[in-house]
């Protein structure tokens, strides 16, 4: 296990399609475990196996109760393999988002409030949940990463994209 280099945006293979996920080994397992470590060192919130050089579909996220943001609902530490994601109904909603590969930014993305996600853990148990709020925003800002898109790809208006100590009056902050 591992803190390894996140990718920044300019890197290709943040901008490419990742491959499914065929088995679930131990090299699977290892690079869960190397997910896991460096989200953790660098407080994020989720991460996405491209951002550390491994073009494959599986993400990490995980957001415990932090008094830095407050208005955050906890959610469950949850890695989810070759994930599928179904809307519920077509509510969106904006909320600031930053991502470990874009660092010092942040940026106003529209996100459908709620949707179902399936998919596998590490050991191939499956997944099914249905979420709405920051927990449904986390899961597609990371499985957008598998599709080598990037927030700020996202944000409608370019006005409301930049650093974060800039932002900070009009922003509530949320993790990476
Ligand atoms: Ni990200």
């Amino acid at each position: 296990m591992s803190v390894r280099r996140v990718l920044k945006m300019g890197e290709p293979l943040l901008a490419a399609v990742a491959a499914p996920v065929l088995r679930f080994d131990a090299e699977l397992a290892s690079l869960v475990a190397d997910m896991n470590d460096t989200m953790r060192a660098l407080n994020g919130a989720g991460l996405a196996a491209p951002q550390i050089g491994v073009s494959l579909r599986v993400v990490v996220f995980e957001v415990n109760a932090n008094p830095r943001y407050p208005h955050v609902s906890p959610v469950p530490y949850t890695v989810l393999v070759n994930p599928q994601l179904t809307p519920l109904g077509q509510s969106q909603e904006e909320g600031w988002e930053g991502c470990l590969s874009v660092p010092g930014l942040r940026g106003l993305v529209p996100r459908l409030k709620r949707l179902r996600y399936r998919g596998f853990d590490e050991q191939g148990r499956p997944i099914d949940r249905t979420v709405a709020g920051f927990h449904a925003r986390v899961v597609q800002h990371e499985v957008d990463h598998l599709d080598g898109i990037l927030y700020p790809q996202r944000v409608r208006d370019l006005r409301n994209f930049g650093f974060e100590e800039a932002l900070a009056d009009r922003m509530t902050p949320m993790p990476d």
